[in-house]
């Protein structure tokens, strides 16, 4: 494993306020980056927004505003949202920044350069909400809607620069075979590759610029079109990091951290990331990224939660979340409840249900009564635990083993529901082996008991675990819950995973404090 871990985002359009489908791929990507630095990895972590394109345009001119003035606002409502879940980026970017834009023309003047652009002329459909162009023959299957947003296609017809997509075919379905790991889960790779084999063609780059309020990047050798916004969004991935060099101070990053080692998205921009990405670095003569894995979505009627159809969680009720939870309950519900890869329907009751009976009567009840015992019972101190082989501590033990040894295979697979679901058993271990072993009894026959000590120092030490295994998702929960257990917090960018059962310097004091998970009715 190399030590540097290199993971991005989708850039979010600014047409529309954040909604929980964006929010739920950045945590994903947090709880990854927070993972591999925890690990002891060098971590940079990427996200930004996607400011040019027709769709910015369209809802500036609704808004009475320009484009730049629009997207000044909404991305505000992003970075908002990004603080308010704790999401620990390195690096935001805008494309309509310079470093950007300037980065762009380049890209494109050194495509051209390499033959890798062509004039041609486009005369077919359209589908606005997601920027890309449908053939006549997806067109003709989808009665001509969008099969994303089921709104209308659009006819399209202009001259157009095209990149030799088709030429690159060949060489990205080779990649694509030798590299397993490349697009995942397994069943989007098969949808790939089995679309691929159905033929591609080149693909149309550049706009008018004057139909996009010339809100965009211009193309280098005919600045009255524009760089089409998809070109110019993926490109981000490498622009961000510096390059190509400018000789502006920022392109040392590129060679530390490209070839990114993951882009998080979602399934709807698969293509253009397994496909039109690759192609283009391919004919850049740059690395390949190591994995594009794409979630489900988020449904909502049976339909993915979309700006277009305003049928999401907007923002506002995120924020009702936080508020009736915390940022970090949310942060845990989305990558607990679907396994992620899959779609999932969002559904309130089962918010609430997974809270009461995994943190407010799981972690979170298995926590305050070993604290509360442990002050009652041992004046506070928690002493060392027994290791493995004392009767009666084997199964908490070898939870906590499992989830040891089995986290960093799940980081790698993003096996979230898996990760947090051996945190869960590990702590309904522990709560049991509580109610097996009757502490509180054992403390009314013989307060001085030797045994009452280990019993009560393995429940502190499991409850020690879980909270560290729980920082990625929970940072703020899990930071409490130590403190409240007389553990340091380690800061971020610390080293702490693996943990080691009784990997600790022991004689801690406790310190009470509210429940960390009130329940809630
Ligand atoms: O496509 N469920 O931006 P976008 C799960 N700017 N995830 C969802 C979701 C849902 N219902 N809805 C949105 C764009 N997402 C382009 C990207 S990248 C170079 C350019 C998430 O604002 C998911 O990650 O439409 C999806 O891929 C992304 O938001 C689309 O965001
Ligand atoms: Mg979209």
């Amino acid at each position: 494993m190399s030590g540097k871990f290199y993971i991005t985002t989708p850039i979010y359009y600014v047409n529309d306020q954040p909604h929980i489908g964006h929010a739920y791929t950045t945590i994903a990507a947090d709880v990854l980056a927070r993972g591999q630095r925890a690990a002891g990895r060098d971590v940079r972590f990427l996200t930004g927004t996607d400011e040019h394109g027709i769709k910015i345009c369209q809802a500036a001119a609704r808004a009475g505003l320009n484009p730049g003035e629009l997207a000044d606002r909404v991305v505000v409502h992003f970075r908002d949202l990004w603080k308010r879940l704790d999401i620990r980026y390195d690096d935001f970017i805008r494309t309509s920044q310079d470093r950007h834009r300037a980065r762009v023309g380049e890209l494109v003047r050194r495509l051209l350069d390499r033959d890798q652009i062509y004039l041609g002329a486009y005369d077919g459909w359209y589908d606005e909400g997601q920027e890309e162009y449908v053939t006549e023959n997806d067109a003709r299957e989808n009665d001509y809607l969008s099969p994303i947003s089921g709104r209308p296609l659009v006819r399209h017809s202009e001259e157009s620069y095209f990149f030799r997509l088709s030429r690159w075919i060949e060489p990205l379905a080779a990649h694509i075979e030798s590299h397993p790991e490349f697009i995942q889960p397994a069943s989007r790779r098969n949808e790939v590759i089995s679309k691929l084999k159905l033929g591609v063609e080149d693909l149309s780059i550049s706009r008018q610029a004057a139909k996009l309020m010339n809100w965009g990047v211009p193309m280098p050798n005919d600045p009255a079109c524009s760089v089409y916004v998809w070109i110019d969004a993926l490109s981000n991935y490498i622009t961000a990091l510096g390059y190509p060099p400018l000789g502006d101070g920022q392109e040392d990053l590129f060679a530390s951290y490209w070839p990114a080692d993951i882009h998080l998205i979602g399934k709807d921009i698969l293509w253009f990331h397994a496909v039109y990405w690759p192609c283009l670095l391919l004919a850049l003569d740059l690395p390949l990224p190591v994995t594009v894995f794409a979630h489900g979505w988020w449904l909502h009627g049976g339909k993915k939660m979309s700006k277009s159809l305003g049928n999401f969680i907007s923002r506002e009720e995120i924020e009702d979340i936080c508020r009736d939870y915390s940022p970090d309950y949310l942060r845990y519900f989305l990558l607990r409840s679907v396994k992620f890869g899959d779609d999932g329907n969002f559904s309130s009751g089962q918010l609430k249900e997974i809270y009461n009976t995994e943190l407010a009567n799981g972690v979170g009840n298995l926590l305050s009564r070993t604290v509360k015992m442990v002050e009652k019972y041992l004046s506070g101190t928690i002493p060392r635990p027994p290791s493995a082989g004392k009767s009666g501590e084997e199964e908490v033990i070898g939870r906590a083993r499992d989830l040891i040894e089995s986290f960093p295979g799940w980081m790698a697979r993003l096996e979230f529901q898996s990760y947090l679901g051996a945190i869960v058993d590990l702590e309904t271990a522990a709560n049991r082996y509580i109610e097996e072993n009757k502490p509180y009894a054992l403390a009314r026959e013989d307060p001085a008991s030797p045994r009452l000590a280990e019993i009560l120092a393995t429940c502190a030490e499991a409850v020690r675990i879980i909270l560290l295994y729980l920082l990625p998702v929970m940072p703020e929960k899990a930071a409490q819950g130590l403190e409240m257990l007389g553990v340091e917090v380690p800061d971020q960018g610390a080293t702490v995973y693996p943990a080691r059962w009784g990997g600790y310097d022991w004689s801690r004091t406790v310190k009470k404090g509210k429940p960390l998970f009130p329940r809630r009715d």
